[in-house]
């Protein structure tokens, strides 16, 4: 535990003025996205005494049905971001391409899942909120390697907010329930290197290929743990914290995996790059990715840099 307390609004304001215009616009959408997660964290809280547990009669652009929450927690995002001046545009899993948000003013685009582990939700399993910031520019579909600051919101036993930057480093707040504030919890964390958890879907084992069945067959040699949430935030929040690989491979069904490059990929890509560890589609780094388009899969693999470079080795 960090001995001098120090607030996440304290932190990004620095931040502001060290990766931004120094004018209080990057804090604001920072701030405005945490105050979305407080808000759905509110309701992930009081669902099952309301009426937002369950499925809405909607689908999303992927053809998946959306749960009332995951309307909810968009809705919320959308709103809060929506009123910001320094917002250019929005962008989510949850939105039609043509419902995105593009003012005239606004220097940042903001993308996000609003709610991802959706699946879980009738269980109460862990979920996290995904976003990712650009600075304007041009174009919309940038790599991920420009993203200004990325992260999540991790709803847990604890709520904590995972936040990168340009500046390279990963740190975590932790909710301090008692003044509502986030408090530096984790400072500049760094992955481990090694790690003999893997994570997986591997009940689609039979549709994957022989290369990717005798990794896993190997990783069962030695003896490794399988651990698999369904929850990407919280895969990749134990992964962070307790190193392992985490995939989301192709197979035959799915030659681009199921993770969203936008929504998914870019922001715990950059958080894992920037804690020391290694994202991977195919042999290229998914932050150098130019999307081609909003809804572009890709199969991924991330973790701690010895276990992603060994999983390379293997399917070479
Ligand atoms: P979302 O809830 O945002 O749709 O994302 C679900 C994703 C991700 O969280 C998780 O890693 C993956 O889907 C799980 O997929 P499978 O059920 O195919 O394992
Ligand atoms: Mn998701
Ligand atoms: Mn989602």
């Amino acid at each position: 535990m960090i001995q001098r307390r120090i607030t996440l609004r304290d932190f990004i304001d620095l931040e502001d003025k060290l990766i931004a215009t120094g004018t209080g616009e990057f804090k604001d959408v920072v701030m405005r996205i945490v105050e979305s997660c407080l808000e759905i964290a509110g309701e992930l809280e009081m669902a099952e005494l309301s009426t937002n547990m369950g499925e809405s009669h909607s689908t999303n652009i992927f053809g998946e049905v959306q749960k009332k929450l995951d309307i909810f927690s968009n809705d919320r995002l959308v709103k809060n971001l929506s009123e910001s001046t320094a917002v250019y545009s929005i962008a989510s899993e949850e939105m039609d391409t043509t419902d995105f948000v593009n003012k005239q003013q606004g220097r940042y685009t903001v993308f996000f899942d609003p709610i991802d582990g959706s699946s879980n939700l009738a269980s109460h399993i862990s979920l996290g909120t995904l976003f990712s910031i650009f600075s304007k520019e041009d174009k919309i579909l940038l790599p991920g390697n420009q993203q200004l600051a990325a992260g999540y919101m991790y709803y847990s036993n604890t709520i904590e907010f995972v936040y990168t930057s340009r500046i390279g480093k990963v740190n975590i707040f932790t909710l301090d329930q008692s003044s509502g504030e986030f408090i530096l919890t984790h400072k500049n964390i760094r992955m481990p290197s090694i790690g003999k958890i893997y994570s997986i879907n591997e009940g689609r084992e039979l549709l994957f290929s022989k290369s990717l069945q005798n990794y896993l067959k190997m990783l069962k040699e030695h003896t490794y743990k399988l651990r698999y949430v369904g929850s990407m935030a919280a895969d990749i929040h134990r992964t962070l914290m307790e190193g392992g690989i985490f995939l989301y491979p192709s197979d035959k069904e799915n030659p681009n995996g199921k993770l969203r490059l936008l929504f998914e990929v870019n922001p715990v890509a950059m958080i894992v790059e920037n804690a020391g560890g290694l994202a991977r589609v195919g042999t290229e780094n998914p932050l150098d990715i130019t999307p081609e388009s909003t809804d572009q899969r890709v199969p991924v693999v991330l973790g701690s840099k010895r276990e992603v470079e060994y999983f390379l080795n293997m399917m070479m």
